[in-house]
């Protein structure tokens, strides 16, 4: 199925609300841009996608996305540079891992061209709202949901593909203090962590309230079974610095397969970084503060790009990170926030 720029009906706002942002100290994922690409699963495919203003939706009570949660979702960012010109970063890797979350979800998987092309004519309209700033940029969130009707728990027959833009600062401000989890899971094996799913991240929202409570920002997420490993941190993948080598865990069930995190693994390898990609156990991390050894931890994701973590509680104790000088945190984030701005050369091909 191929689906040319051209082809896609676009319906413009009357009225553009960009005069109402203040580009200078946007928060993050809380405006949102004149027009959303939209896109309309029934009678067995999807229907020609459309952009139209950004607008609510109306939805029948019974619509499964209320009952059985079958939701996906991705995030990306446009970035602009100082020639003016758009780019994204890997996009063609957020729409297959957007088909890969569908498929376990039993949602229709998206032709690539809706993808690809939709989001093209939806950035070319929203351009202007594209921030220029350093640190700022469009954040993109396609998704998909159960429209279609009825308390049957069985898979919808109708859905909405919508992508929705919102021009964003920083997701986090400065470093944060975690506590690893003993006792709640955000997945399972043969469950759907590895997928982006509505429900992974509504699960999460519970034992973080409480992390919040005792006085940390975020969650560290150990694997369901024992608890001995760590996984993820909060709603992104997790690096480790112990000495000089970067661990995170592999892939799994369990394990969102990130973009950033993916990258981050051959940009350090580029570095010349040594990077283990292993499983690596509480009791190591324990182990490494203790002993001087625990050099950085961080987040990496789409939205923070890469958070730094500044100490985590574990068992009643807390262990802090001495803040080094030259950290591979800031590191990474200066090699891949350059690619993604066209402040460098792009040997990987990401750049879009
Ligand atoms: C992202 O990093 O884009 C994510 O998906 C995290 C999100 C929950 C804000």
């Amino acid at each position: 199925m191929n689906t040319a720029v051209s082809d896609i009906e676009v319906i413009k706002a009357k009225k553009t609300k960009i005069h109402d942002v203040d580009f200078d100290h946007l928060s993050f994922g809380s405006t949102f841009s004149d027009h959303m690409l939209e896109c309309n699963y029934k009678d067995g495919k999807w229907q020609a996608p459309k952009v139209v203003p950004y607008q609510p939706i109306t939805l029948d009570p019974s619509a499964k996305i209320f009952h059985y949660g079958q939701s996906v979702f991705e995030g990306m960012k446009a970035y602009k540079d100082a020639k003016n010109d758009i780019y994204l970063f890997r996009p063609l890797d957020n729409w297959k891992r957007l088909n890969i979350s569908s498929k376990r979800l039993a949602i229709p998987e998206v032709p690539e061209s809706y993808f690809m092309e939709g989001l093209k004519t939806l950035l070319k309209l929203d351009s202007e709202w594209i921030p220029k700033k350093e640190g700022s940029s469009l954040y993109i969130r396609p998704f998909i949901f159960a429209t279609g009707k009825g308390f049957h728990a069985s898979p919808a027959n109708e859905y909405k593909f919508i992508i929705a833009c919102a021009p964003s600062g920083a997701y986090f401000a400065g470093k944060v203090k975690v506590l690893i989890e003993e006792t709640y899971s955000r997945s399972a094996n043969g469950g759907v962590g590895f997928a982006k799913a509505g429900g992974n991240y509504a699960g999460q929202f519970y034992p973080t309230q409480l992390a919040v409570e005792k006085g940390y920002q975020q969650v560290i997420w150990t694997d369901d079974n024992t608890h001995e490993y760590i996984e993820e941190a909060g709603a992104m993948n997790i690096f480790i610095r112990i000495n000089d080598t970067l661990i995170t865990g592999p892939t799994s069930d369990r394990i969102l397969d990130g973009i950033t995190r993916k990258s981050i693994i051959e940009l350090a390898k580029a570095e010349g970084i040594a990077v283990e990609v292993r499983k690596i156990s509480v009791h190591e991390v324990v182990a490494a503060a203790k002993n001087g050894s625990l050099k950085e931890m961080f987040g990496a994701g789409t939205a923070a790009v890469i958070s730094p973590i500044s100490g985590f509680g574990y068992h009643g104790e807390d262990f802090d990170i001495p803040e080094l000088e030259n950290t591979y945190a800031s590191l990474m984030k200066k090699r891949i926030t350059d690619i993604q701005t066209n402040k460098c050369e792009d040997p990987f091909g990401w750049r879009f």
